[in-house]
């Protein structure tokens, strides 16, 4: 198995090019954001308590997404392996889903992260919130917030990651497709 680790800020393409990766290369895609969303969308418990967190562009606590996380893992047999998109978010999810692998024989093999201009992460955010409608995109508030907590709470994961010689960094200005040649060329080295 190798376990990629798709990272950046919102708006940066990270479920765009997900969804792309995975079926390209035979790896299972698990994103906590969409997880969330399907939670709220099924009218849980935990969707209700989430979503006003969520609405307002703030992390939901570690031990909720880690436990999405963890009762996924053992689900998925047969892939070539995960592909994290928006997990880990903080340094305690890192280390949490470091040790969740570990106690299975795996790790992190890489993390890609993807680099894009402020202005061209809330221009795509601000185009998402005409046609999907996604609550926090609607409000340009709730985006800076959204980009502040990546800042402050999410990138110092990279340093973390950095020292364990896993940072890729990717150009994640241009089109879509060149982002995603990008991508593979980086991936191919590990699979
Ligand atoms: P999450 O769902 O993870 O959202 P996010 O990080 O804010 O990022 P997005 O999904 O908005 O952006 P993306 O990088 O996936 O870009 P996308 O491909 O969609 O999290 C939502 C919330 O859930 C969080 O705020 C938090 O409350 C909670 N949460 C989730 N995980 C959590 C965790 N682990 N811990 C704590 N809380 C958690 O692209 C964006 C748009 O741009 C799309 O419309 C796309 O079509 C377009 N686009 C993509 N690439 C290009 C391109 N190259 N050119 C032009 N347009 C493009
Ligand atoms: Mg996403």
């Amino acid at each position: 198995m190798v376990n990629f680790l798709i990272f950046g800020p919102p708006g940066s393409g990270k479920g765009t090019q997900s969804v792309r990766l995975a079926e390209k290369f035979n790896l299972v895609h698990l994103s906590t954001g969409d997880m969330l969303r399907a939670e709220i969308s099924a009218g849980t418990e935990l969707g209700k308590k989430m979503s006003s967190i969520m609405a307002k562009g703030e992390l939901v606590p570690d031990e909720v997404v880690i436990e999405m996380i963890a009762a996924r893992i053992d689900k998925t047999k047969g892939s070539a392996g995960f592909l994290f998109d928006g997990f880990p978010r903080t340094v305690a999810q890192t280390v949490a889903l470091e040790k969740m692998l570990n106690d299975r024989g795996m790790k992190i093999d890489s993390m890609l992260v993807l680099d894009v201009e402020h202005d061209e992460l809330v221009n795509r955010l601000i185009l998402r919130a005409e046609q999907s409608g996604r609550p926090d995109d609607k409000d340009p508030a709730v985006i800076e917030n959204r980009i502040d907590v990546y800042r402050s709470k999410t990138e110092p994961i990279i340093d973390y990651c950095r020292q364990k010689g896993l940072y890729q960094p990717v150009n994640g200005m241009g089109t879509i497709d060149d982002i995603f040649v990008r991508l593979c060329d980086q991936m191919k080295k590990l699979i």
